[in-house]
């Protein structure tokens, strides 16, 4: 007799609950029930019920948490507003410069709101919730592009599967949420315990078990693994009618989201604020998580979207540091590396530490000057630092503890790998190896290429890079795309199979995005972020080889050094012949312009000039809210600028304007077009 549906139905139900409470049990409360052994029993019923009957399944089973399969790889994912990243503070005095800039913009002195909260040491993640159904997630990835880990995020317990329905606040039909994986400290001893136990290797800190356990291929890895998630932010807070950030967290807190963080707090000024931290700052090896400071956010929605962004970053908030830790440990070596554009680094090697929780036996001495203004010498008793990702350096030398007899460091006259000669370039501080061949350049240049945010090339990492230059197979990163198989075969160590994976990996590297290209260039200041902003005011390479330092530098956030960086690339007929070489028909790259994000806006797009006094906003204000239109700031009146924004006493610029029959705009065209 098969049993009637209702009944099936309520053991279902049943088997949920229980599986649920177990889950609290284990996960949350450190209080499990019953053994391992028995919890899989009553979820393999579950699933079992399930398979007989999908029509039963719903999104909140626990067996959705861990239903999904193992992927391959991770799947990029496009976020639609940038992730960013935070402007970092480490004394008071840069919190409250950061407090009299946000006055400033506003051209006032009234005491502003600030919400300020933790901020946890973890991986950022992105949420997107479709009709209240969580579709997709994914990691921060460069801040454009994220990697798909929807699988890994629905092991969460604590990440709602769907959202709870709010009468008074529906939720809209998309949201992107953002917030923070991590691993709690007492899950992340005990997972160390547990890798121990088993011979692996134990995790740094818990932040890299966090990343290391949310970039699994195999989601039921990740559902072994402790983590948990605070929300923090949403992509279009102002689409959500709250008024404040304080607001907006207790919003997504009714709709059964983490968002709501018992040690976050709203301070009415910015000493409150300095008080605050402080506090914090003792209690904070109290808390049942790793922070690394505080984020300081204005609380006001309004005053966050007046204020914008620069595309690295908000205006309204500042991430505040706390000091870094120290430790002491002995020099054992100096070495000189040489870097991709041929800077000589100074690294010192040192007897492994621990600072912060992850071991550190190398630490950058930056450059000739800052070696000698520390006199760091080999056999040196040193103080060194550590702050979240930055690189450890050298703090200073503890000279009692000096042995005798050592040496002051000097730099090598030549080049440490091809011994071709070095040069310092008045006024820089960095010495550079001349020979643009070194072999040292050659691999960094390749490494650059290949890695994923340029060309994106799987399986060419260094040690392969190194082979295929010491062997003179590849010079330049054209040479990459004439390597065949015959050609892989004689490397040692080199299977048929990852010598056709990496032929793949360069075929599918030939098509790829103008920004990718760019910034595969290496040229010297251009980053992730900078090799998109010239995509997008390029489109194709074609103008950006033949463009000038004065077009440049109307690009709002080009200065003069790097605009000169890069015209001496583009001018550069080694450059030029590698850019033909790679993009004509014989490898034949094949390079897509961006997508030009289209903010709906008039300005979007568009290129303005500024000129004399405004009055309903600072110059600073009105630059901003230009940029968030979508449109561009420039500093000079050319056949480009599409309008000229008059106010008060405006300068020659009006005049040019004319001149080249520039549109020009008064302030109150100027709020008209900003408010369509
Ligand atoms: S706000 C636009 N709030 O800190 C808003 N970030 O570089 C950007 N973080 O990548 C972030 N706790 O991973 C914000 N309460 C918090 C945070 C927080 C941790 C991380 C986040 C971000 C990094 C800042």
């Amino acid at each position: 007799m098969t049993e009637g549906k209702e009944e099936i139905k309520s053991r279902i139900e049943t088997l949920r609950q229980e599986i649920n409470r177990h889950n609290r049990l284990y996960y949350q409360e450190d209080a499990p029930e019953i053994s391992d052994a028995e919890y899989d029993r009553l979820f393999h019923e579950l699933k079992e019920l399930e398979a007989a009957h999908p029509e039963l399944i719903t999104p909140e089973s626990p067996t959705q948490r861990v239903g999904a399969e193992p992927v391959e790889k991770f799947t990029p994912v496009e976020h639609p507003v940038p992730m960013l990243s935070l402007d970092n503070g480490f004394n008071p005095e840069d919190v409250l410069e950061f407090d009299k800039r946000v006055k400033r913009f506003f051209n006032s002195t009234e005491d502003i709101s600030y919400m300020v909260e933790p901020k946890i040491d973890g991986v950022a993640v992105a949420l997107v919730y479709e009709a209240g159904q969580l579709v997709s997630a994914s990691t921060r990835g460069n801040g454009y592009v994220g990697e798909d880990v929807t699988g890994n995020i629905k092991t969460i317990l604590t990440v709602p599967l769907t959202l709870t329905p709010n009468k008074d606040k529906p939720f809209p039909d998309r949201l992107d949420v953002r917030g923070e994986v991590y691993m709690p400290l007492e899950d992340f001893a005990q997972l160390n315990q547990r890798q121990e136990s088993k011979g692996l290797a134990p995790f740094a800190n818990p932040r890299n078990a966090a990343a290391g356990s949310l970039r699994q291929l195999d989601p039921r890895i990740t559902a072994t693994r402790p983590l948990n998630m605070f929300c923090y932010a949403v992509a279009r807070p102002e689409l959500l009618e709250v008024d404040t950030q304080f607001e907006l967290l207790k919003l997504l807190t009714g709709w059964g989201m983490r968002a709501y963080n018992p040690e976050a707090e709203v301070c009415e000024s910015i000493q409150e604020v300095l008080k605050f931290y402080n506090e914090l700052e003792q209690r904070r090896h109290e808390l049942p998580y790793e922070v690394d400071g505080l984020v300081i956010k204005v609380n006001s929605i309004s005053l966050q979207n007046r204020l914008g962004t620069t595309t690295r970053s908000p205006r309204w908030a500042l991430a505040f540091k706390f000091a870094p830790e120290v430790e002491t440990t002995v020099v054992k070596a100096i070495e000189v590396q040489v870097g991709r554009t041929g800077a000589l680094t100074p690294v010192a090697h040192m007897e492994p530490v621990q600072v912060s929780g992850v071991m550190v036996s190398r630490a950058t001495l930056h450059n000739e000057d800052e070696v000698k203004r520390k006199d760091v010498r080999v056999g040196d008793t040193v103080i060194i630092q550590r702050a979240g990702d930055v690189i450890p350096e050298v703090v200073r030398v503890i000279q009692e503890e000096r042995p005798e007899n050592t040496i002051p460091f000097s730099m090598p006259e030549t080049c440490p790998v091809c011994g071709s000669g070095v040069v310092r370039l008045s006024g820089e501080a960095v010495h550079r190896c001349v020979n643009a061949a070194c072999p040292a350049q050659i691999k960094q240049h390749l490494f650059h290429f290949a890695s994923k945010d340029a060309l994106d090339i799987d399986g060419l990492g260094s040690k392969l890079i190194d082979l295929l230059v010491d062997q003179d197979m590849v010079h330049d990163p054209a040479d990459l795309y004439s390597l065949t198989l015959e050609k892989l075969a004689d490397l040692p160590r080199m299977a048929e199979k990852s010598a056709q994976n990496l032929l793949n990996a360069l075929e599918g590297s030939k098509k790829t995005t103008l920004e990718r290209f760019i910034f595969a260039l290496g040229i010297r200041h251009v980053g992730v972020h900078l090799a998109r902003i010239l995509a997008e005011n390029y489109g194709a390479l074609e103008p950006l080889l033949e463009t000038d330092a004065k077009e440049l530098e109307a690009i709002y956030e080009i200065g003069p050094e790097v605009a000169q960086s890069i015209v001496t690339f583009m001018t550069n007929l080694k450059n030029r012949d590698l850019i033909q070489r790679l993009t004509e028909e014989k490898i034949g790259i094949t390079l897509s312009p961006p997508v030009k994000s289209d903010t709906g806006s008039p300005l979007s797009g568009k290129s303005l000039v500024l000129t004399g006094t405004l009055k309903t906003m600072t110059r600073e204000e009105a630059k901003a809210r230009i940029q968030s239109a979508g449109g561009r700031v420039a500093g000079s009146v050319s056949k480009k600028t599409d309008y000229v924004v008059g106010g008060e006493n405006p300068g020659k610029k009006m005049t040019q304007a004319e001149e080249l029959n520039v549109k020009i705009l008064s302030e109150e065209d100027f709020l008209k077009i900003l408010e369509e």
